[in-house]
Order: structure tokens, then C-alpha cells, then sequence
């Protein structure tokens, strides 16, 4: 594990090699955004850029945890798990450790050292990321200190085992359990009300594919990138956000409202996953404007995640791209989870020739935008953005092309 990337770094704050590292992926939501936590559909790819965690168990009662992005350490003691109020990244390690704790793993002490490539706050889910690392470095310590101990901890869960690269056989967590925990630990400590696209993209994506999660029954759907010579490009516009931020809760409040006042007039429903376009006007009193407007994007947006699907198995960019702008116009103007910034860049990618779609992805408010192009029409979107949007803005946007991935993994 020494010559590893991240080894020097864990190197210069502990003194020793890490003893394994978890490698735990970004995320891209190429459609179906605002729809996890009403139970939609979403269609996200883990990415090749990765929240790295570094890991060393020790006998102590804490666990050391230095974060290399932001150059902080804490030290978190296991018997106590309180995170420190000046560290505000140190609430998802908290959260996790603690909810690995309620669910009865014993924990050991360790060293860790967080890094890695995933920029954080740039909607490209480094909170999942950073869970769902701490969660399999924690849980690999456990299992070093008493295998047999681990394993019937597993079982008890109804977990299923399985064999896992570098280490040897490993039980690992199901991945469907892995995410709603960290989905937990984020609701429970760090305050964001987040769905559960990111987590579960996280712990089950794979490399070549694109993730359908259907997020009523958490059941996951690998559906293979067929897109042929188009690539996959993060324009980040370099708007700093926070999904714990007032807007976020807000939508999410406006959804709870929403179904309420139709469960009122139809209580037969129990999701807005049930609604349909033509059924939705029937309720546009009782919902009103603002409400009528946040629920035809989530009816809409789930249609267009199921002929994304499609689209995808048909091997059709075209077609793809086409639902990709009509998400962000959706998420524009009928969600209003947009930012002057990433409309901004859409339109810049709309007007490359050899551009299929662009849309922004995840929360909104700031962050990145996705773009499906065509790969000779890469270097003319790069010279459009920086020629178009830099000029206008204080922050310069970053454009790089994302790969598909796998989901976490200790090696
Ligand atoms: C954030 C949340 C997700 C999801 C997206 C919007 O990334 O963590 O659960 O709600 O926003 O699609």
C-alpha cells in the first residue's frame, strides 16, 4: 500500500505508511435532479476524481483525522463522538463514527488522513464521498481487530458477503445499507436534509455505466454508457454552495407542502411519484402557483430520467442531450434551483457546435454544470468558456472531462 498516492502525505502527518487506503468516488448526476428525496428517479455516474482516505487502526480510544484540504486535524474520542465546532467538516467523520456505533460496530482508534482530487462544495458530492470513505476505513479497522466479531455483526444486519480486491475476502456492508447511513449521519450532523442519490451512488456505482436509482425502492439499475465518441465535461463555475444551505430545505419543504395539499383533495396518493402531467392540472388550486410549478419538475423530471434511460440504451446523444436541456430549463425555471452562473455556461455549451445537452447538476445554487459533447467539440467549449464566462464573472470557471468510475473501495 506504501506507493500509493496518498502514502507520502499520511507519511509526513503520522510518521508511517498508511496500513490500506479507501478510494471513494465523486459523483456527476447526468439527469434527474431534485427528485431523490420524493422518492424519483436520478441517473448519476460515480467519477474519476475521489475523496482518498488514508488509514492506519491503532489500540488508542480516539481516532486522529487530518483533512489535507483544509489543513486541519481533530481528534475525535470514541466513547465521547462530539465533532468540533471549528471544524465543520470533522461533523461528517462524527456522524458516521456515530452511526456505526448506534448500529453496534465497535470501533477502534485510528489514524486517518483525508485527500484527494474531489474538489469539496462544487456539487460533485464530496460530503457522500467523504461518509462513505470514513464509514469503510472504520469498518476495515473493526474488521482487523476481530474478524469473526465482524462478520457475525454483518450477518446480523442481513448482510450478503462477497469477495473484494486487494485485501483478501472481505465482508463488506450491502451498499443499499452503507448509503442510508451516511444519508443518516449528514441528516443527523451536519444539518442537510440531502436524499439519497449521492450515498448510493457512492457504495454501488460502476465503471462503463450510468446508476438508475429508483429512489421509492432503492433499487439500482446499471445502465451502460453507450454514448460512442461523445465525452463528458464538469464545467465548474467556481460558485461555492451549500446543500445545508436555507434554498435546499426550502424545495424540500415546497415538495412536503405540495403532497399534502393533494393528499388533501386525493388521499389515495401517497408520493409525487404517482402523479402524472395531465392528472397534475386537477390539483392546480389547491396547490397554487409556486407549488404547481416545483411539482410539474418533479413530474416532468422523472419522465425525462426514464427516456434518458432509453436514450442511453439506444445509443442516442442526440436524444440525450435534448433531455439534459430540457432538465435545466426545468430546474430553471420551474424548480428555480439555478444560478445566473449556470445558466451561463449552458447557454455558452448550447451554442458550441457538436454539443449535445448541458445542464447543472446536483443541489444548484453555484457549483458545476454537466455538458455532453461531442469530443472534437471539447477544446471549442474550453476556448467559449473561458473567452464568454471569465469575462463576465469574478470566479473563473474550471472545465475537465469526467470518466466513469467505480463505487468505493478499500485497496
Ligand atoms: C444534493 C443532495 C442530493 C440531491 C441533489 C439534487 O446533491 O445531496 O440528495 O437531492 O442535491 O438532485
Amino acid at each position: 500500500m506504501s506507493g500509493h498516492e496518498a502514502s507520502p502525505s499520511f507519511e509526513q502527518v503520522f510518521g508511517r505508511p498508511p496500513e490500506y487506503i479507501v478510494r471513494s468516488p465523486g459523483r456527476v448526476n447526468l439527469i434527474g435532479d431534485h427528485t431523490d428525496y420524493t422518492g424519483g428517479l436520478v441517473l448519476p455516474i460515480a467519477i474519476d476524481r475521489a475523496v482518498i482516505v488514508a488509514a492506519h487502526p491503532t489500540g488508542e480510544a480516539f481516532v486522529d483525522v487530518r483533512s489535507a484540504h483544509f489543513r486541519e486535524r481533530v481528534r475525535i474520542a470514541l466513547n465521547e463522538m462530539t465533532a468540533d465546532p471549528a471544524t465543520a467538516w470533522s461533523r461528517y467523520a462524527v456522524g458516521v463514527m456515530a452511526m456505526l456505533k448506534r448500529r453496534d460496530i465497535k470501533l477502534r482508534g485510528a489514524q486517518l488522513w483525508i485527500g484527494g482530487d474531489l474538489p469539496p462544495g462544487a456539487g460533485l458530492a464530496s460530503s457522500a464521498a467523504i461518509e462513505v470513505g470514513i464509514a469503510l476505513a472504520m469498518l476495515t479497522a473493526a474488521e482487523s481487530l476481530s474478524r469473526s466479531w465482524f462478520t457475525v455483526e454483518y450477518d446480523r444486519l442481513g448482510s450478503r458477503s462477497h469477495s473484494g480486491p486487494g485485501m483478501g475476502t472481505r465482508m463488506n456492508p450491502p451498499p443499499d445499507e452503507l448509503a442510508s447511513l451516511c444519508r443518516r449521519a449528514e441528516n443527523e450532523f451536519a444539518d442537510s436534509p440531502c436524499g439519497i442519490m449521492d450515498q448510493l451512488c457512492c457504495t454501488s456505482a460502476r465503471a462503463g455505466h450510468a446508476l438508475l436509482i429508483d429512489c421509492q425502492t432503492m433499487r439500482t439499475q446499471a445502465v451502460p454508457l453507450n454514448l460512442d465518441d461523445a465525452e463528458l465535461i464538469v464545467v465548474d463555475t467556481g460558485v461555492r454552495h451549500s446543500i445545508a444551505g436555507a434554498e435546499y430545505a426550502a424545495r424540500r419543504r415546497e415538495c412536503a407542502s405540495a403532497l399534502e395539499a393533494i393528499r388533501r383533495a386525493d388521499p389515495l396518493i401517497t408520493s409525487l411519484r404517482e402523479m402524472t402531467l395531465d392528472g397534475l392540472e386537477s390539483f392546480a388550486d389547491a396547490l397554487g402557483d409556486t407549488l404547481f410549478r416545483r411539482v410539474t419538475h418533479v413530474v416532468t423530471e422523472n419522465a425525462r430520467v426514464a427516456r434518458a434511460a432509453e436514450a442511453l440504451r439506444a445509443g442516442d446523444p442526440h436524444a440525450f442531450g435534448r433531455l439534459m436541456t430540457e432538465s435545466h430549463t426545468s430546474l430553471r425555471d420551474d424548480f428555480a434551483v439555478s444560478c445566473p452562473e449556470l445558466d451561463t455556461v449552458v447557454s455558452i455549451a448550447r451554442s458550441v457546435d457538436g454539443v449535445y445537452g448541458a445542464r447543472m447538476t446536483g443541489g444548484g445554487f453555484g457549483g458545476c454544470a454537466i455538458v455532453l459533447a461531442h469530443a472534437d467539440a471539447v477544446d471549442t467549449l474550453r476556448s467559449a468558456i473561458r473567452e464568454s464566462y471569465n469575462s463576465q464573472y469574478a470566479t473563473c470557471a474550471t472545465v475537465f472531462i469526467v470518466r466513469s468510475a467505480d463505487a468505493a473501495r478499500v485497496e
